[in-house]
């Protein structure tokens, strides 16, 4: 049966564990993956910009020997001239085994889905959700921490619109024993359909501060994010809110040794370059880690559809 990846909550944890064994496994035989999508396509179809994202896709694609077609604006796709996501889905569904799919607007990947015969994953839709980030993530979390239970997270930065922290929040909220603190500035605070679908729903112990320096000392794990600039409305609020937080080593004296310093990138002001060789930061890890999740999801997307 042809399955997508929509949503992070699409898997269940068992399936997220499948993945990040395939990942690690990957990381320790990686030659005995490098011919498993011999003649198979992934076509990625980014209608907003993005370099690590569809770069990841494209490398992971390449390295099990696969192929990649798409395009990387949507001005040089047919939706400058007018067309459907529904349309294009049907047309790269007689192209390609598998899409992955960024698009401004919230809910594109899954209208795609629905209409493609292929598998389609998101690759990121408006500020909503981030699947395949949330499985670099996880990755990054299972082998900085061994396991998902009993974390203290911080978030902090832009909550509102950072569509990381949305899949990544809903994805921790399966483990027992989360507790999280959401730092950000009052305007940009974590939306309350999230607080309301997620956290509420799933009894999450949790704290909104705006101090991110008086928290330090409790977390496990700090998830920095950038100011989403393209989703503000204007110029002004962004260039008032863009360096709300940021990162220096004197803010991280309080903070635990086995600190695990997560961010999606790309980065603008939020962690100094002065922390990039502390031990505690992980962020080019995740993205190296994104690279092997996608490996491990292709294959079980494509094996799923029955075209492995
Ligand atoms: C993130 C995104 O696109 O939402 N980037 C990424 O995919 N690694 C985060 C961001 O753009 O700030």
């Amino acid at each position: 049966m042809k399955r997508s990846l929509i949503d992070i909550l699409d898997f269940s944890p068992d399936e997220l564990q499948e993945l990040i064994d395939t990942a690690n496994d990957i990381i320790a035989r990686p030659e005995a993956y490098s011919r498993l999508c011999c003649g198979k396509k992934l076509a990625t179809l980014f209608f907003e910009p993005s370099t690590r994202t569809r770069l990841s896709f494209e490398a992971a694609m390449y390295e099990l020997g696969g192929n990649v077609i798409g395009f990387s604006e949507a001005q040089s796709s047919s939706a400058s001239k007018g067309e459907s996501v529904a349309d294009t889905a049907k047309v790269i569904s007689c192209y390609a085994d598998i899409i992955a799919m960024r698009h401004p607007k919230e809910g594109a990947p899954l209208v795609a889905a629905m209409n493609a015969s292929i598998p389609v994953i998101n690759a990121g839709d408006g500020g909503h959700n981030h699947p395949t980030q949330t499985l670099a993530d996880l990755l990054t979390i299972y082998r900085e921490k061994g396991g998902f239970e009993n974390l203290t997270v911080g978030f902090c930065g832009d909550l509102k619109f950072g569509r990381t922290v949305h899949s990544l929040i809903s994805a921790l909220s399966r483990y027992p024993g989360l507790k999280l603190y959401l730092i950000s500035p009052e305007e940009l605070k974590l939306p309350s359909y999230v607080k309301k679908e997620v956290l509420a729903a799933k009894n999450i112990s949790y704290v909104q501060t705006t101090d991110l320096e008086g928290v330090m000392p409790e977390l496990d794990i700090l998830y920095m994010t950038r100011v989403q600039r393209e989703r503000f409305f204007n110029e002004e609020d962004y260039l008032r809110l863009k360096d709300s937080y940021i990162l220096t080593p004197d803010k991280l004296q309080n903070a635990r040794q086995d600190l695990c310093i997560m961010h999606p990138l790309p980065r603008v002001n939020e962690i100094s370059v002065a922390i990039d060789d502390d031990p505690r930061a992980c962020y080019f890890k995740q993205v190296l880690y994104g690279k092997y999740m996608r490996m491990a999801l292709i294959l079980k997307l494509l094996k799923e559809a029955g075209t492995l």
